[in-house]
């Protein structure tokens, strides 16, 4: 897919929970997007080259529309806070690989913060297929939990560090009840929760073949120039997160070299 650089105009921005900011943006490229890749956004706060990249969170094609969900951690996403309706951003996309989504058997989704962004659009696709999809969600406390009614047709089980939601704790640790059988896993947040995900599988015995992670790691230019997202191959080498990902399965991956990216 070619992807191409284009204004958008912003349609509604909003703070759907607590150090969330979500901009819903009007562009034709809606229709080119598959859940899990990401656009390269222009952000024009001083001293920022680089455009920054965003998962689109969700699409309508009909409509011609993507939604963004973020938080505010420095200069880029600072700027992009605080766009509001009328408002243009200039976006590259969409970019790099998206998950891989057909077959029948049960789909779990293990999110962790910011994390969650990619799977409204995920769960969607993923329940229109008729796949039963449940959506293990973990957050610093409840009011930065995206509210549930956005992942219809889901399961939800929640884990929050400090015990305001769901289990008091890490949501890596409801993967023992929630995963059973020949699940299909897709995962995305903190390196750590990822890392622990993979260590989970293999006491387990669950394939890492079985395990799609999104992997959000500092970008410089995303369309495989700059080198900047090398991510350690199991067997030896790179890949690039933004050619070969960001969604990679978990068995490509050499996961005692990962060090920590986004979404910590
Ligand atoms: C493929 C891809 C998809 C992404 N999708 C999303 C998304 O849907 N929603 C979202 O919120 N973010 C997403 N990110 C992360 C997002 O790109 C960064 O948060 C953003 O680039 C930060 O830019 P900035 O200019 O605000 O911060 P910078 O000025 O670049 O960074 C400021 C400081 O914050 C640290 N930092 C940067 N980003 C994060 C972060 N996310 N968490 C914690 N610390 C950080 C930096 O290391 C630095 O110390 C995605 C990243 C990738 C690679
Ligand atoms: S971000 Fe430049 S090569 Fe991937």
């Amino acid at each position: 897919m070619i992807a191409t650089l284009q204004a958008a105009r912003v349609l509604e921005r909003s703070t759907p929970m607590g150090g969330g900011v979500e901009l819903i943006c009007e562009t034709p490229l809606a229709a080119d997007v598959h859940p899990g890749q990401f656009f390269q956004v222009a952000v024009e706060s001083p001293g920022a080259l680089l455009r920054r990249p965003y998962s689109a969170a969700w699409t309508d094609p009909t409509r011609g529309l993507v939604g963004f969900v973020f938080n505010v951690v420095g200069a880029g996403s600072d700027w992009l806070a605080a766009r509001n309706a009328g408002d243009r951003i200039d976006l590259l996309g969409p970019l790099g690989r998206g998950f891989a989504i057909d077959g029948g058997r049960p789909a779990v989704c293990v999110a962790g913060g910011l994390g969650i962004a990619v799977f409204i659009g995920l769960s969607n696709a993923l329940t229109g297929r008729g796949r039963s999809t449940t959506i293990l969600y973990g957050a610093r406390s409840a009011d930065q939990l995206l509210p549930a009614a956005r992942f219809p047709k889901t399961r939800m089980q929640l884990a929050t560090d400090d015990g305001s939601a769901g289990h008091h704790g890490r949501v890596t640790a409801l993967l023992s009840n929630a995963i059973v059988g020949d699940a299909d896993i897709f995962a995305c947040g903190p390196t750590p929760m990822l890392v622990e995900l993979v260590r989970w599988a293999q006491r387990a015995d669950v394939r890492l073949a079985r395990i799609q992670v999104a992997h959000e790691t500092p970008m410089g230019c995303g369309v495989g120039t700059c080198l900047g997202c090398a991510l350690p191959r199991a067997g030896g080498g790179y890949m690039l997160t933004c050619q070969d990902g960001p969604c990679i399965s978990a068995d490509l991956v050499e996961w005692t070299r990962v060090v920590d990216a986004f979404h910590g």
